[in-house]
């Protein structure tokens, strides 16, 4: 790793706990929990990570996630995070987690909040590193269990900053989320969504109009609309940019074809972050490591990128 990247004190806001899930974890956890996995080493599973687009990694993904069961599970994932964050001089981090993943397999919501929250407690008094959680949507569900999910965090409403939308983004519009999107900011919570990694940049005009979110995580596909790039120029709305994720998804073919550095240049306020890091082969350090390699990122670059996402923190 470029030891200036490194150097660099960076946020990272667009992190999926679930997606920090390695290999080598997620047999330790199927061995603990008893579990029998359909690979038979952690080699295989590797190489099962070859996708076509968000749809087939998400399959892999909500499959991985059956390992976690109990509040120690959540808690090894959330810390095995952390001391990346540590070692890669992330000082804070505002990582997502899907309560629906787990509750949907009869996991209680509190055993999953527990074990998460207390990883980062003790990361922020062990580690420095401070954070505030998100609580994610999953949008191929119907509004109703989004509803049903919130109703199930109010009693624990201080250990979240804000509520997103993820999973399957095309057919299901930010639109189909405002109703508890506007419950959720009724009870004080800030908002972020998905949008515009596969779905068109309509997607995110609802996120913002109806969603009124703070920051779009991805929004790379905004550059398609000129008048949606002058808007988020203007109000300097932040983006949760996931370079290795692009390229993994297919979103981009190649590195070379990456629109952050343009998006930067016309002065949108982007940030480097690793998505699904376990899926998509790098954490934050290697998103611009790659960013230097495909792209030419120079350091002057990467000091504003990693400027952008402390500014662009939450909490
Ligand atoms: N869940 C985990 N990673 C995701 C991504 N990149 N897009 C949508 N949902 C996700
Ligand atoms: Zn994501």
């Amino acid at each position: 790793m470029y030891d200036w990247i490194t150097a660099l004190p960076k946020a990272e806001l667009h992190l999926h706990l679930e997606g920090s899930l390695e290999p080598e974890l997620l047999f330790a956890l199927a061995e603990r929990n008893k579990i029998a996995l359909p690979w038979n080493d952690v080699e295989a599973l590797r190489g099962a990570y070859a996708f076509n687009n968000l749809q087939e990694f998400l399959d892999l993904y909500y499959q991985g996630a059956d390992v976690l069961r109990s509040e120690q599970d959540f808690y090894d994932l959330t810390w095995a995070y952390l001391l990346k964050c540590q070692a890669q001089n992330v000082v804070h981090t505002e990582p997502f987690f899907d309560p629906q993943t787990h509750t949907d397999r009869c996991i209680p919501f509190e055993v999953v909040l527990r074990g998460i929250k207390q990883a980062l407690v003790d990361g922020e008094k062990q580690l420095g590193i401070t954070h505030g959680l998100i609580l994610s949507f999953l949008r191929h569900l119907p509004e109703e269990a989004a509803f049903d999910t919130l109703k199930q965090a109010m009693p624990f409403r201080d250990a979240f900053i804000a509520v997103g939308l993820d999973s399957s983004e095309q057919g299901h519009p930010p639109s189909k989320f405002q109703r508890v999107f506007a419950k959720a900011r009724s009870e004080g919570l800030l908002t972020v969504a998905h949008a515009g990694e596969e779905g068109p940049p309509e997607y995110i005009w609802q996120a913002l109009d109806l969603l009124k979110i703070e920051r779009i995580d991805h929004g790379v596909r905004a550059i398609e609309d000129e008048r949606l790039m002058q808007r988020i120029i203007d109000e300097q709305i932040p983006l949760t940019v996931c370079p290795l994720s692009n390229i993994k998804l297919r979103v981009f073919d190649d590195m070379r074809q990456h629109n952050i550095l343009q998006m930067l240049e016309r002065g949108v306020k982007v940030t480097v972050n690793s998505d699904d890091p376990a899926y998509f082969g790098g954490y934050v350090n290697e998103n611009f490591a790659a960013l230097h390699d495909s792209l030419g990122m120079t350091r002057e670059q990467a000091q504003r990128l990693a400027q952008n996402s402390l500014d662009a923190r939450l909490s």
